[in-house]
């Protein structure tokens, strides 16, 4: 594998910004789109347990209705495509079950022999007390693919803005997922910055090094 240069990474890094204004006219091609899926497949999670879905909008009306539970942010529609993150809002065994019969088939491995592990995670997510904020944690999970996604696009030279301000409940009414037990947590248009994004070359604001890295 070749790695990229300190400096490459620290280039990529202040080069990705929260993108304001899309160019509606550029639109990310299929092999480097197919690139960001597997990015966001690929992120890790507690357990490994993938309690999300990830929902990727490319339909104008649909993302015209999403825009006005967006506070009307226009990246929605002039992005390429407008990724939307829904978690699990409960997880049960049957989820459980799935991720230990995939663990089995993915490495071959006799199922019976991952038989401790399940009940481990069963006993704590499903039964324990974390059941109760299990929400709370699937939506932690969320954000990390959040992450990893904009710093990937940015490794391959697409734009992003990773998006709060949503209203989730709009959210869910609108992509059909209210009363299916997915909600929406934050979502992130990814596309093409437009040559006159006046953010684009605004300097990063960030506290000092000093006071957020400490060494012990
Ligand atoms: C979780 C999260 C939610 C955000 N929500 C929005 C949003 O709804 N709209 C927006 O334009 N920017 C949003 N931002 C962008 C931040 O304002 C931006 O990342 C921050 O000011 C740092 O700037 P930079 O990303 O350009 O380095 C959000 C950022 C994060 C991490």
């Amino acid at each position: 594998m070749k790695n990229l240069s300190n400096k490459e990474v620290i280039e990529t890094l202040e080069w990705r910004y929260a993108t304001k204004k899309f160019d509606p006219t550029k639109k990310i091609n299929e092999e480097t789109w197919s690139t960001l899926e597997k990015a966001l497949v690929l992120t890790p999670s507690s357990y490994g347990l993938q309690p999300w879905k990830f929902i990727i909008v490319q339909d104008m009306p649909l993302r015209e209705k999403l825009k006005a539970a967006s506070w009307g942010q226009s990246q929605v529609t002039d992005c390429s495509h407008h990724v939307v993150f829904v978690i699990k809002e409960k997880l049960d065994e049957a989820h459980i079950t799935k991720f230990i019969e995939q663990t089995a088939k993915v490495r071959n491995q006799d199922i019976t022999t991952l038989e401790g592990y399940k009940k481990m995670m069963i006993g704590d997510l499903v039964n324990g007390p974390r059941s109760e904020v299990i929400a709370e944690w699937a939506a932690r999970q969320a954000y990390i693919a959040l992450g990893n996604f904009m710093t990937t696009a940015a490794v391959v030279g697409v734009d992003t803005c990773p998006f709060e301000g949503i209203d989730p409940v709009k959210y869910d009414e609108i992509l059909g997922l209210t009363g299916t037990g997915w909600k929406t947590v934050c979502a992130c248009p990814a596309g093409y910055r437009a040559s006159d994004d006046k953010y684009a070359e605004a300097k990063k604001v960030r506290f000092d090094m000093k006071d957020l890295i400490v060494h012990k």
